[in-house]
């Protein structure tokens, strides 16, 4: 397994091009299933995560040409609405297809995805909603049969209330009801920028979505049995952005990020402010700049716009290294603090109490041998790094390449000093 040596101390200097939005991507390019044209998705990340989604859709008998950042999906000779439990178990976002799958073909047989590192992720929403949506589903040997009315028939409009916002339930349920027949209203939907920008493609793609990116939508279906193929830019990843943003700053840099869409950061650029980081944008650059102490803040992370859960590994990270207490509490998964024994073996002091962690600030981090578990904490050990001084290595890095593009190469970008190692021990 690779890993990443990050020599710190450095302040990153420069500029950093934001690339496309991986959990954007991934729902987008299962919507593809709805059209049998051919469609094309500009600026996409060339991420595992992509990868393992185009094989998803090879396997599921569409034709897919990646080249990054172009992506094109046609349909193939065959349809084949299964996804595998080996290809699932890579990627948990897979779920995705389940919706399309059974509002196209009339049913579908996906793995289900089990849980994580950071938790449970159950999907009972996702399958709340297509009950409602007129779907049978039967749960057998780890897979989920989804069948439509009558047996395969065609999803009905309904009204949809999630328990609580889910990001991909949300997304399943939206394209289902893109070829259900009658309106769906979804209540209480996540309210993600990803959300957002699908809504935007499945209205390109000849359903009428209103409200997505608000927590109530309502979706026409099209009635012609498929949707048009698309071509379309993705939004950029506002998580990519933010872990940059929060790198810089834990190295006292002074740099730009560019190509961010704003709007979609808005919490985490407040949180970085409050912390006595200097943020200032001009069109879709940020410069972020740190040359004072740090102060200790308190973050609750939250569905969005609140703060979110992807940045908070990040940001526990920089909070190591402010003058005083600060209050860092996961809301959203049960075990998403994984991070944080990690970076006690470089000297952070922080202790967990449930799921809230009060760190309290050190003069300095200690470079050290270090354990990935999962994408965020991976970038919250990289950032450390780049903060403490000496050397630390960074192990298991196949967590990173499933959501950072070409890290190693954006940070050397900015002026850090890291370098992967190929085969190092696990
Ligand atoms: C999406 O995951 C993202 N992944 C995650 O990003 C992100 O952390 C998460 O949303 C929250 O923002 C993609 O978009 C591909 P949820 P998702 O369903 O949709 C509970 C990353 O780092 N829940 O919004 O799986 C669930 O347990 C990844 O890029 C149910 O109870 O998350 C959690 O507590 C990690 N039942 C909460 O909702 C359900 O049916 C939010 O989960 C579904 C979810």
């Amino acid at each position: 397994m690779d890993a990443i040596r990050v020599r710190g101390g450095k302040p990153l200097r420069g500029k950093v091009r934001i690339s496309g939005a991986k959990n954007a991507a991934l729902p987008i390019l299962c919507a593809t299933l709805l059209s049998d044209g051919e469609s094309r998705l500009r600026n996409v990340p060339k991420l595992r995560d992509i990868d393992t989604t185009a094989a998803l859709l090879r396997f599921l008998g569409r034709d897919v040409q990646v080249d990054a950042p172009e992506v094109t999906v046609a349909a193939g000779s065959t349809v084949k609405p299964e996804a595998p439990y080996e290809l699932v178990k890579q990627m948990r976002a897979s779920v995705l297809v389940l919706g399309p799958l059974v509002a196209r073909f009339g049913r579908a047989k996906v793995s289900l995805p089990g849980g994580c590192a950071i938790g449970a992720r159950p999907i009972d929403q996702h399958l709340k909603g297509l009950q409602a949506m007129g779907c049978k589903i039967t749960l057998e040997r780890g897979y989920v049969i989804a069948e439509g009315p009558g047996g395969g028939g065609r999803l009905r409009g309904a009204e949809v209330m999630f328990d609580v916002p889910t990001v991909t339930g949300t997304e399943n349920l939206m394209m289902a009801a893109a070829l259900a027949s009658g309106r769906t209203t979804l209540v209480n939907c996540a309210r993600e920028p990803e959300v957002e920008e699908l809504g935007r493609i499945l209205n390109k793609m000849g359903a009428v979505v209103d409200g997505a990116g608000t927590d109530v939508m309502h979706i026409k279906g099209a009635d012609r049995g498929e949707l048009a193929p698309f071509d379309h830019a993705i939004i950029p990843d506002r998580i990519e952005a933010g872990t940059y943003m929060a790198a810089i700053a834990a190295s006292g840099g002074d740099a730009i990020v560019e190509g961010v869409e704003l709007d979609d950061l808005e919490a985490v650029m407040v949180k970085l402010r409050q912390a006595g980081v200097e943020v200032t944008s001009e069109g879709q650059n940020v410069r972020i700049r740190r040359e004072g102490p740090l102060r200790p803040i308190n973050i609750t992370t939250a569905p969005h716009p609140g703060f979110p859960t992807d940045m908070q590994a990040q940001m526990l990270a920089l909070m190591c290294l402010a003058k005083g207490e600060s209050v860092i509490t996961e809301t959203i998964f049960e075990n998403r603090l994984m991070h944080v024994p990690e970076l006690q073996r470089m000297g952070a002091s922080c202790v967990i109490r449930g799921n809230t962690a009060v760190v309290q600030g050190v003069d300095k981090l200690y470079g050290a041998s270090v354990m990935a578990t999962d994408l965020r904490a991976s970038a919250s050990l990289i950032i450390a790094g780049l903060a403490a001084d000496e050397e630390t290595e960074v192990r298991r890095v196949y967590h990173l390449d499933r959501g950072y593009e070409r890290i190693e190469e954006k940070l050397i970008g900015l002026g850090a000093d890291v370098a992967r190692v190929k085969g190092a021990d696990a």
